[in-house]
């Protein structure tokens, strides 16, 4: 990262600690700040934002790892969020799961597609539990998916 690059991001932080505060309670707010406008929080992000708060940078990474919204590593333009709860599991979200990543050429749930256009990621529960296989693609929930029908879904995001 380069050190303009560095200088802005402090710079946002600070706005957004003089907008939030600097008690813990800011902490999620200014994440989810930086997460809407980058789409994930870098490392120098984290460290900056541990030091306004004045709290261990590594509790600012475990928020990150606990909420599926918040995201360490950059996102795609797009994501794709599969059910990975057990009714939608026993509806085949295997093959279906199997069909998108060959599609995105990904391996597995949490990558994102070298042209940084489609991340995939599984989430719990969506709601639609009668109608699964369900995903949701940004925010708009799709449900009784077949291998051949998320393919096509995927292909029309591409
Ligand atoms: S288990 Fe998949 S939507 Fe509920």
């Amino acid at each position: 990262m380069l050190v303009l690059e560095k200088n802005s991001i402090t710079e946002e932080l600070e706005a957004l600690v003089k907008e939030h505060g600097s008690e813990r309670s800011a902490l999620m707010p200014i994440l989810q700040a930086v997460q809407r406008k980058h789409r994930y929080v870098p490392d120098f992000a984290q460290q900056e934002i541990a030091r306004l708060l004045d709290i261990h940078p590594v509790e600012v990474y475990s928020v990150i790892s606990f909420y599926s919204f918040l995201h360490s590593e950059p996102q795609g333009r797009n994501i794709v969020r599969l059910c990975r709860t057990i009714v939608c599991d026993m509806a085949g979200k295997e093959e279906v799961e199997k069909a998108i990543k060959r599609e995105l050429k990904i391996s597995k749930a949490g990558e994102t597609t070298k042209d940084k256009k489609i991340t995939l990621e599984h989430t719990n529960c969506l709601g639609m539990c009668d109608q699964g296989p369900a995903m949701m693609v940004n925010d708009k929930i799709y449900t009784k998916l077949t291998p051949e029908k998320a393919v096509e879904i995927i292909k029309d995001i591409k």
